[in-house]
């Protein structure tokens, strides 16, 4: 089998390493010039930690961890309260911080690194699909022209491309894809580290629905960034033009809203200019009412973006992969992709759903307005944070609020392509549960 993968994100890289242990060959293109380093900390949360297991690359990961203690909210005196200290094993634990927090840029080079010398993985750097000639027609595949002129056929093509893939667009009419407003805005960026930086993850809720937050890294710098949710529509239309414009604007927006937020909104501010990194994004979701057309399937972001709020972005990417190169590895010798595509989608799409489900309070609730709802946050979150440093407290809240308290939050399917002999019980049961 043939596959050309647009996109070397966290997807496109983790598709193409079951892809080619199941014996496919496999021709990755990406945009960008290397692998980009982008992003900021990202947590592989339940199954998605035993898809890197069977990828061995659980070590690698740790190894890449971005030495974050916990999180903890801040006064307006700039004064920390209710920590929430890194809980070292199941992710039912109740912190913001796992110790499965990696870069996003670092986990996308694990993957890669961890299949760039396959004889049967080729990335080509600096290269698109420019056009899909032929999808599911000419001689059962697809052909493309890449960027670089060159004509292929291939016996699929998988679009990993991200959040606003144009290949998409181009693929599958607009109707079909939806994008879903979140109703608010997240700005990240690098600064250098002060000596009064500390290794927390810390969150400063300014008043006017505006959070300013800093994070350590494992690189000795710290990771800023402002949220903000827009006041009224005049406001959100101010704020839609800045997303869709160029750095200056969305700098001059920053400066004017952020001034006056406190803490350390203006250390901020001033490192803005000289940012290597500067990411400004309006939070949105992408839903397809179908995530495949003829030979061509979508993963990742571009198929089911939940974005940040839901922390479950990169761990849909990874469970996706291992689901959608699963099936493909079933198929027979000659049969049609849909078929794996079909099943891929039926197996996976619940959980999608249930992931991106943000409730609709949650952004406005942690975005305070004025100053009384803001007590209340601080209240609450003083009062959660001794809960959670109470182990046996713990273990019952997590009982009752998860069903499943040792983070198997989707039930792998098991393919026999991915199983090492002797894990494999009944020798072939390639539909039971992991
Ligand atoms: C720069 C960046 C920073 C991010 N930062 C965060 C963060 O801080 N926190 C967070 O929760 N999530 C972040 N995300 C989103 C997160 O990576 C995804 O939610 C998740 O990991 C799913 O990854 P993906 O592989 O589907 O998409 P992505 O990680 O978005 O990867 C898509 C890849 O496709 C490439 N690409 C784009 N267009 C083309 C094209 N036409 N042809 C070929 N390749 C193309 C891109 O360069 C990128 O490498 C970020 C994404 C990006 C791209
Ligand atoms: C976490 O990262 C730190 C700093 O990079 C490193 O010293 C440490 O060994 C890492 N932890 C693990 C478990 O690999
Ligand atoms: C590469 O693919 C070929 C079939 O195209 C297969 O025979 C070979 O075993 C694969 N190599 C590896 C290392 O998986
Ligand atoms: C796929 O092929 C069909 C039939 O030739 C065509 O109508 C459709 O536009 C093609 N889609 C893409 C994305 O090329």
């Amino acid at each position: 089998m043939r596959v050309l993968i647009s996109g070397a994100g966290i997807a496109g890289p983790s598709l193409a390493w079951f892809l080619a242990k199941s014996g496919a060959k496999v021709t990755t293109v990406e945009k960008a010039q290397c692998i980009l380093p982008h992003g900021q900390n990202i947590d592989i949360q339940g199954s998605a930690r035993k898809v890197i297991k069977k990828m061995g690359l659980v070590d690698e990961i740790l190894r890449f961890n971005t030495t974050e203690k916990g999180t903890q909210l801040i006064d307006p005196k700039g004064r920390p309260f209710a920590p929430f200290p890194v809980q070292k094993g199941n992710s039912g634990s109740m912190s913001f911080t796992s110790e499965f927090e990696i870069l996003r840029g670092d986990l996308a080079a694990v993957f890669y690194k961890a299949t760039r010398n396959h004889p049967n993985v080729t990335y080509l750097f600096d290269t698109t699909v420019k056009q899909v000639i032929s999808n599911d027609t000419e001689g059962q595949c697809v052909k493309v022209e890449l960027s670089n002129g060159e004509v292929q056929t291939y016996d699929l093509l998988v679009l990993s491309d991200g959040q606003w893939s144009k290949l998409r667009k181009s693929c599958f009419p607009a109707e079909t894809v939806k994008v879903v407003d979140k109703d608010m805005f997240a700005v990240y960026w690098t600064i250098p580290r002060i000596p009064t930086d500390n290794d927390w993850w810390n969150i400063y809720a300014a008043l006017g629905r505006r959070l300013v937050s800093l994070r350590p890294d494992p690189y000795g710098t710290i990771r800023a960034m402002f949220t903000r949710m827009p006041l009224n529509e005049a406001h959100r239309q101010e704020w839609f033009t800045a997303a869709r414009g160029d750095r200056k604007t969305q700098e001059a927006l920053l400066r004017k809203e952020f001034t006056d937020a406190g803490w350390q909104a203006q250390r901020l501010l001033d490192s803005i200019p000289t940012a290597p990194d500067f990411y400004f994004q309006a939070m949105q979701q992408i839903k397809m009412t179908k995530w495949s057309t003829g030979r061509i399937v979508c993963l990742g972001d571009t198929a089911y973006a939940p974005t940040p709020l839901t922390g479950m972005g990169t761990s849909l990417a990874i469970n996706g992969a291992y689901v959608l190169a699963g099936e493909l590895s079933k198929l027979e010798e000659g049969e049609h992709p849909s078929k794996a595509f079909e099943r891929y989608e039926s197996l996976f799409r619940p959980f999608v759903e249930e992931q991106q489900k943000v409730p609709s309070l949650l952004p406005g609730f942690v975005h305070p307005n004025g100053a009384g709802h803001r007590f209340l946050i601080s209240i609450m979150g003083s009062a959660l944070s001794k809960v959670v440093r109470t182990p046996w407290l713990i273990s019952r809240l997590v009982g009752i609020l998860f069903d499943d308290a040792d983070g198997d939050d989707f039930p792998l399917p098991r393919y026999k392509a991915f199983e090492d002999e002797e894990t494999m019980e009944g020798g072939g049961e390639v539909d039971s549960r992991v």
